[in-house]
């Protein structure tokens, strides 16, 4: 159940109150003492249990956490609304194979589910293929959408059965050749990312005309050249993206009709959104802006169609419950208060880099006064500041000991986080 070796640990200390002996989770503590034996849980109406309405903790994880002892910090996962962001994502894109991007949140509990959905994965090393791999998933079901890899571990992929590989540069075509002759492959072209809260460019991809060459010498090298793939930025909420990246590919898959090699696939990637602070469009919204897309520019020519979505599938079905260790104040000018949680940037929340992804916040002592504040981590690197430029506002009554729940933190957090960094153990996690 629990993630890490310390939650593990801690797995024992769940304890099994029964719901009827303890207080409903929606029902407010009374007094100072009693908020600080039971924090109060925001919850969302019942009616709107899926699909997850914005401001407030899931009820089922409400719930849990209500009757539950969990270490701090602690990653707190409902199945439920992954399997429900699957399925809501493939009624919009019905005609799409969807691979799960593994590294999003690889708990065993989460791809076991998707597995049973009839999800395939989008794996970045040889843990995620064995991990996959232990679930049942047929390799069929594998794609190895690294374009950085070892070639032993292409090898030990291909001797596993895995026949989908991305490459992005000649060398690693060349490792994918000789190491699992006759696969699948795809190349990864380069994008802007624009609009994207997390931007994946640069470092994955490479420049359209360079693609195609790379496409025939796959051919030549005896490979099956599948398609071309793209990543529009990760929490992309611009739309048009979409659009912009598949005018690209069929100019692509026109370009190699013209030297005799026949694309068939358009990998998208992810970009699927998380609901941090601002609003996002809706999933079905997604999908009828990248099936519009995809008529515009295939027609009749549909090619196979394949998106990775990691974040949108797991990002809003995780909860962090936090505790804060100590508030203070700097004196000077800035009247700003410092509130430090046991959750900082080592603990899961490196996506505060840059202050790039918002989370928003519940505590325990909502619902009166609220200030400004700077919040942080517990560790002793400077580097572990969430917020520091972005206007959060904590209750003035925020004491140490006060329960944090950091929102939508279900992707991309677990896997971020340091092992032992100031001795501190890595984020706890749990799937209910
Ligand atoms: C190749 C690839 N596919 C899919 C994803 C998942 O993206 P997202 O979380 O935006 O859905 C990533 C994210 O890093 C990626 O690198």
């Amino acid at each position: 159940m629990f993630a890490t070796d310390s939650g593990r640990r801690a797995r024992s200390r769940i304890s099994t109150k029964s719901a009827a002996k303890s207080a409903p989770a929606s029902k407010p503590a009374s007094g100072k003492a009693a908020s600080r034996r039971k924090p109060r849980l925001r919850l969302v109406p019942k009616a709107a249990e899926l699909p997850l309405e914005r401001g407030g903790l899931p009820p089922k994880i409400a719930r849990f956490l209500a009757t539950a002892e969990i270490p701090s910090p602690c990653l707190v996962v409902d199945v439920d609304i992954v399997a429900h962001n699957f399925e809501e994502l493939a009624r919009s894109l019905p005609a799409a194979r969807i691979f799960y991007a593994v590294k999003a949140n690889p708990a065993d509990e989460i791809v076991s589910r998707l597995a049973g959905l009839g999800s395939a994965f989008d794996t970045a090393s040889m843990g995620e293929i064995d991990l996959c791999l232990s679930h049942g998933v047929s390799p069929d079901r594998l794609s190895f959408g690294n374009t950085i890899k070892k070639e032993r571990d292409i090898a030990e992929a291909y001797a596993k059965g895995v026949r989908m590989y991305a490459f992005d540069s000649a060398a690693e075509l060349d490792k994918i050749a000789r190491s699992a002759p006759g696969s699948k492959v795809y190349c990864r072209v380069l994008m802007e990312c624009e609009g994207a809260e997390w931007p994946l460019s640069r470092k994955f991809g490479c420049e359209p005309d360079m693609a195609a060459d790379l496409l025939v010498r796959a051919k030549e090298l005896g490979l099956d050249a599948y398609g071309v793939s793209f990543h529009v930025g990760s929490q992309q909420t611009d739309l048009t993206q979409y659009d912009k990246a598949l005018a690209l590919s069929l100019s692509l898959f026109r370009t190699l009709e013209a030297r005799g090699v026949n694309l068939r696939m358009v990998n998208m990637g992810g970009g699927f959104p998380s609901r941090y602070r601002t609003d996002v469009p809706s999933i079905a919204a997604y999908g009828a802006a990248i099936r519009e897309a995809l008529q515009r520019h295939f027609g009749d020519n549909q090619p196979d169609v394949i998106v990775e979505p990691g974040r949108g599938v797991v990002g809003d079905a995780g909860v962090i419950q936090a505790e804060v260790v100590l508030v203070s104040e700097k004196g000077g000018d800035d009247a700003r208060r410092w509130v430090y949680l046991d959750a900082g940037k080592f603990h899961g929340l490196a996506e505060t880099m840059d202050e790039a992804i918002k989370y928003r916040l519940l505590t325990s002592k909502d619902g009166g006064d609220t200030s400004p504040v700077v919040l942080a981590g517990p560790t002793c690197d400077s580097a572990d500041i969430l917020y520091e430029k972005t206007d959060y506002r904590l209750p003035s009554s925020l004491e140490a000991g006060d329960k944090v729940w950091i929102l939508a933190t279900g992707a991309y957090t677990t896997t971020y986080s340091a092992v032992a960094f100031n001795g501190f153990p890595p984020l706890a996690s749990v799937c209910i």
